[in-house]
């Protein structure tokens, strides 16, 4: 693969993340060139001096590296395998980033497709938001064979503020879906702690300490959060629906993934099975 430094970077998808980090990439200096489904949301970008290309393909064969940052796997597989899609118009030795929230076996499938075409690839999911985006503060859980990640790093620097390596391609997405899981879950506690006169603030104290202690006497608590087995999480998720805490996990972190109770149950499996029985989270 080559090792030639990155100069020219693509993005496709320029929705609430992606339209501000292509920004942050022209801003940090690499020359940018963009492609979006809706042209409209391009437009700005045209403005402020970043190239638009046709197509996907067209925008991969004029770059060091591309970038997506899309919806799903459908918008996704649309956009890298298509006849116009970017694989079409990739060249070997060229570097693919994937910022989405997807699953591992669906990143795995874009790193075959990646590596068919003899390219580095790394799958970034982030977190950090809108306004993350904006600031080039996000949270990057890297899935990438250690060299694609090194090629990487001047790109995901302009973006965000922190990497962390998770592992091999896949695991990436395992860290960034497990991290959901427990955010949604802290935001259903707070609401049920609410809804019984509880101060939310308070718990959020409670959290705070019992994420940040480091002494040898941690309680079951603490170990729940730091030390938890997914078959803990999933036992916890079980007890507090049978509990009848209602609606414990309609939130927005699940929408792809679970919509009602039953489906959260059976997220919480899929995830036991992807980080393996008994693996510490
Ligand atoms: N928003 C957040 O706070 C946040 C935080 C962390 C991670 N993420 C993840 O980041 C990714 C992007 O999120 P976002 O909030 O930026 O989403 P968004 O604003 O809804 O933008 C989605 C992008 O995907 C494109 N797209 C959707 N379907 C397509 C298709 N069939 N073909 C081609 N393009 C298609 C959209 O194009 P059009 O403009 O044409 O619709 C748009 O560029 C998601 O995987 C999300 O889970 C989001």
């Amino acid at each position: 693969m080559s090792t030639q430094a990155i100069k020219k970077v693509g993005f496709v998808g320029l929705g609430i993340m992606g339209s501000r980090m292509a920004r942050n990439l022209a801003r940090k200096g690499f020359e940018v060139t963009v492609w979006n489904r809706t042209r409209s949301r391009a437009e700005p970008l045209r403005a402020e001096g970043i190239k638009l290309a046709g197509t996907p393909a067209v925008l991969a064969s004029e770059v060091d590296a591309f970038c997506s940052c899309l919806s799903d796997p459908p918008a996704i597989r649309e956009v890298v395998f298509a006849k116009d899609g970017l694989l079409t118009g990739s060249k070997a030795g060229q570097l693919f980033i994937d910022f989405s929230t997807v699953s591992p076996e669906f990143s795995r499938e874009l790193e075959a497709g990646a590596t068919r075409q003899g390219l580095d690839f790394v799958e970034a999911p982030v977190t950090g938001s809108k306004t993350g985006a904006e600031k080039g503060t996000l949270l990057m859980m890297v899935g990438a064979k250690a060299q694609a990640l090194e090629r990487a790093q001047p790109v995901l620097q302009a973006v965000g503020e922190k990497v962390i390596h998770c592992g091999p391609v896949g695991a990436g997405s395992q860290v960034k879906l497990a991290g959901n899981a427990l955010i949604s879950m802290m935001r259903q506690v707070k609401k049920a702690a609410a809804e019984r006169g509880r101060d939310p603030d308070q718990l959020i104290s409670v959290m705070r300490c019992l994420v940040n202690r480091t002494d040898e006497r941690l309680d079951d608590a603490t170990r729940a959060v730091t030390h938890g087995t997914w078959d803990q999480i999933a036992d916890d998720a079980r007890k507090m629906a049978d509990a009848g805490v209602d609606e414990i996990f309609f939130d927005v972190a699940f929408q792809k993934d679970a919509q009602s109770r039953d489906g959260l149950l059976r997220y919480m499996e899929r995830f036991r099975e992807m980080v393996g029985a008994g693996a510490a989270v």
